[in-house]
């Protein structure tokens, strides 16, 4: 099964980013753990910080792997383009925030990405991955 983590803007700052929200850990650190932990999968990592980046990485894998896991991080407020290719691709998109968007301000409460994702993550920090991946193997 090959399953994506797609990462957007400031996300490759974790572990030196506003730590009370985001937490210690590099997402490096983390990733390494979680592709020891699931052996069976064939994951992958991407990361940018520009908005094309990201829509031709879901365009690229969004007709053949079996799931992405999507942290469009500040896009997901405001990229109409993010949502549309959500919406464009086959493959199931599973949402994730590392914090709760919803206790946070205003503006981080709408998500262009939601209405299309088969499912949303939020608030367990960079458990939220996991437990998206572990939506993945459980609906297989
Ligand atoms: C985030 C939440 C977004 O509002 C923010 O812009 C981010 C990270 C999260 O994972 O909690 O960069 O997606």
């Amino acid at each position: 099964m090959k399953i994506i983590i797609v990462n957007g803007p400031n996300l490759n700052l974790l572990g030196k980013r506003e730590n009370n929200i985001y937490g210690d850990e590099t997402f490096m650190e983390f990733y390494e753990k979680l592709q020891k932990k699931f052996p069976q999968i064939e994951l992958e990592h991407f990361q940018s910080n520009i908005e094309g980046e990201l829509i031709d990485k879901i365009q690229e894998v969004g007709y053949s792997y079996e799931g992405i896991i999507l942290n469009a991080a500040a896009y997901t407020h405001t990229s109409v383009a993010i949502g549309d290719v959500v919406k464009a691709i086959s493959t199931p998109v599973v949402e994730v925030h590392i914090s709760n968007t919803f206790s946070r301000e205003e503006f981080r409460h709408t998500s262009f990405i939601s209405p299309n994702a088969k499912g949303v993550i939020l608030g367990f920090g960079l458990q939220s991955y996991e437990l998206a991946l572990q939506s993945f193997l459980a609906t297989e």
